[in-house]
């Protein structure tokens, strides 16, 4: 590529050249847009071009020569920590941008955020675009999910480049305008939601065949392997098998061994268990996944509660390959569960906040490209093509059937937990959203009868309309 490098001619601008920010534009230039990054650091600038030489690309590291490489009106994109970084990012970028000009924000920002940024910055007359990108480091490089949110006529100036660098399944891409406002964001934060349940089951699974049944590495590898070829496939389960066969290239030890059992995180799974609290939306698979990552990282008072508190796991008696089936079966259908409780949270959210999400198109663009994507999305992809406004997935016969089809190797691995005593709270929560989700009768009544004993709350009949207050110390 014999293009000059500088002019102002780029089309998309990147700030910030970290592995995501750089991944992202070198994808971008592998579809042939001419692109600039920008990064304080001007190794992170050279390290961008160098990789990208084969490409039209620049870059600076200087903020006034890269925003004087870009074409009018300018696409400015960030790939920054989310807080702070991106308010103090927007601050300097203010001084060279011109009315009509877009920034987007494709970090994993809180959507509240988002709409603060967006209503002040269109007042100045500069487009906010708040973007979701899944897929971590290769996705960003080879094809992520991608879901922008704003107004459709920032996402339509970008489109052609987003489409372009987004994964494709069956030759469509994982990209699509997802809504108004801070849409692409609350999407993305669920994803991350649903992310956080699914791990903590495959997790749990490890734990009830590790310690339950005894499984080694070998084994435990070639089992998500299997799965992976089947109904549970997708991309967790597949490094998930990975992980397994992994060595430490140090010790020449099973390298999941050698990793402490303290799980991290950035707060995206805790902002959706927030934002489905504030929504009065039931997510307890995510909420108890959050949970469990931080008890995950008190390992000292674990320490000190093991002794406190003995009791030895009881030995599986069972046979050990028929309950692998039976938890391949129960994973199955916790997984459902789990999307059926993210995506109830969209329904939710996209009235509530006026984003008018499509959930047939955001299952579409899950497919692919993200860190959830599965098989299982077709079908979730399939039932919203049916009936677009379900509130809940289990409200689809055909997919509840399958949940149906599956609950017994469910309960039946939840017992076998209990009895072993292998901790499973993201199986057993979501085992119990099922159970009360299609009980018609909860024990709820007594709640109201106790609110109302002790604080004349009132309650609601079953034989009346309207709301009754009972002198409860009258006999
Ligand atoms: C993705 C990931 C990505 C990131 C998470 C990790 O979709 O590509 O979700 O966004 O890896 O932020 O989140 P935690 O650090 O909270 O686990």
């Amino acid at each position: 590529m014999k293009a000059e490098k500088t002019g102002s001619r780029f089309e998309l601008g990147m700030i910030g050249l970290g592995v995501m920010g750089r991944n992202l534009l070198l994808n971008m230039a592998d579809h042939s847009f001419p692109v600039a990054g920008y990064d304080r650091d001007p190794a992170k600038v050279n390290a961008f071009l160098k990789e990208g030489a084969s490409h039209d690309v620049s870059g600076s590291s200087d903020l006034a020569a890269f925003i004087g490489l870009l074409k009018k009106p300018r696409a400015v994109m960030m790939l920054v920590p989310a807080g702070l970084a991106v308010d103090s990012v927007i601050n300097e970028l203010l001084s060279f941008l011109e009315p009509g000009d877009l920034i987007i924000d494709a970090g994993n920002s809180d959507y509240k955020d988002t709409d603060i940024r967006e209503k002040a910055l269109y007042a100045k007359g500069i487009w906010f675009m708040g973007m979701g990108v899944s897929g971590g480091e290769k996705g960003a490089r080879y094809g992520p999910s991608i879901m922008p949110g704003g107004r459709p006529e920032a996402y339509e100036r970008v489109r052609p480049i987003l489409e372009a660098s987004s994964a494709k399944v069956k030759g469509e891409p994982c990209v699509t305008h997802i809504g108004p406002g801070s849409a692409g964001h609350f999407v993305k934060m669920v994803h991350n939601g649903i992310e956080y349940a699914l791990m903590q089951l495959i997790s749990e699974s490890y734990d009830l065949m590790k310690r339950g049944l005894g499984l080694g590495n070998r084994e435990l590898e070639q089992v998500y392997k299997d799965w992976n070829k089947k109904e549970l496939s997708g991309y967790l389960m597949e490094i998930t098998g990975e992980i397994f066969g992994r060595k430490d290239p140090e010790t020449k030890k099973d390298l999941i061994d050698e990793i402490k059992g303290a799980a991290a995180q950035k707060g995206t799974g805790m902002w959706t268990s927030e934002s489905a609290m504030e929504l009065s939306v039931p997510t307890p698979s995510i909420d108890v996944s959050v949970a469990m990552r931080n008890l995950s990282v008190l390992h000292d008072e674990r320490s000190i509660a093991k002794s406190n508190l003995p009791r030895p796991l009881v030995s599986f008696s069972g046979d050990c390959g028929e309950f692998v089936k039976r938890l391949e079966s129960a994973l199955y259908a916790s997984m459902l569960l789990v999307y059926s409780q993210g995506m109830a949270l969209l329904s939710v959210a996209s009235s509530h906040h006026g984003y008018g999400l499509d959930l047939e198109a955001i299952a579409r663009i899950w497919r692919g490209g993200c860190i959830i994507r599965a098989t299982i999305l077709e079908d979730i992809r399939n039932v919203y093509r049916r009936s677009p406004a379900l509130p809940n997935l289990l409200l689809d016969p055909a997919f509840s059937k399958i949940v149906a089809d599956h609950q017994e190797s469910l309960r039946s691995v939840a017992t076998e937990a209990i009895r072993m005593g292998i901790p499973v709270s993201a199986i057993l929560s979501t085992l119990s959203y099922l159970d009360a989700y299609r009980s018609e009768w909860l024990p709820s009544n007594l709640i109201q009868a106790q609110r109302d004993f002790f604080g004349s709350h009132t309650y609601e009949r079953i034989d009346r309309t309207g709301v009754f207050h009972t002198d409860w110390d009258e006999s």
